[in-house]
């Protein structure tokens, strides 16, 4: 494995290609990602635009890992555009290619998010995590404990509501 990391790379034509082709896959991998699958890259473009503008304008950042050139994990680091809460923030869309699972991309690139959030001299980071698939092991595993949790609040299909839960760690000592 050789992850390069990056914040905040240009966001040129062929890279938002790559984010949104990953973005689709991992999501009809079965990745919760923001969208049930099976998704389209039209649909999640749009999506995917969005969080590109909040990169753009500096609210939000984007952190990406390349092997040998290859896109192969992305987050993003969420603001809460909110003063009260400029002290911490939530990583998004946490996602590592169907085909590199399994082998510490996903923590080395949390890893590499803790380590940009200490940068930016934040306090705390939270994670949201859709229940049933036991996910939340993986951010456990990471040093995140559960602090919440939504009962039902997500509703990924008829008569399948998921709880949200909601994960947290601290930066500070
Ligand atoms: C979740 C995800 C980012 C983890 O990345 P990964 O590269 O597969 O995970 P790693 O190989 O770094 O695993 C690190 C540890 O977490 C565990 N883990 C990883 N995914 C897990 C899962 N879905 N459930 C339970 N444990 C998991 C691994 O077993 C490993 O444990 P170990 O250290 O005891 O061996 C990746 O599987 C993914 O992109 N999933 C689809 C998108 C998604 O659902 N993201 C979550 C958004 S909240």
């Amino acid at each position: 494995m050789g992850l390069h990391f990056e914040v905040d790379p240009p966001l040129t034509g062929a890279l938002r290609a790559s984010i949104v082709a990953l973005w689709t896959d991992v999501t009809n991998a079965g990745g919760a990602v923001g969208f049930v699958g099976p998704v389209t890259g039209a649909e999640v473009q749009p999506v995917a635009d969005a969080a590109f503008a909040a990169v753009e304008s500096g609210v939000d950042r984007l952190l990406i890992a390349t092997d040998d050139g290859e896109l192969v994990a992305l987050l993003f680091v969420v603001s809460n555009r909110f003063e009260l809460k400029e002290h911490w923030r939530v990583l998004k869309r946490v996602m590592v290619t169907p085909h590199r699972q399994g082998r510490g991309y996903g923590a080395a690139l949390m890893l590499e998010a803790e380590r940009l959030a200490r940068d930016l001299g934040l306090d705390a980071i939270q994670v949201t995590v859709r229940a049933g698939a036991g996910v939340e092991r993986f951010y456990a595993g990471l040093g995140y404990r559960e602090v919440g949790r939504l009962p039902g609040a997500l509703r990924v299909g008829t008569g399948d509501d998921r709880d949200e839960i909601h994960l947290w760690l601290t930066l500070t000592s």
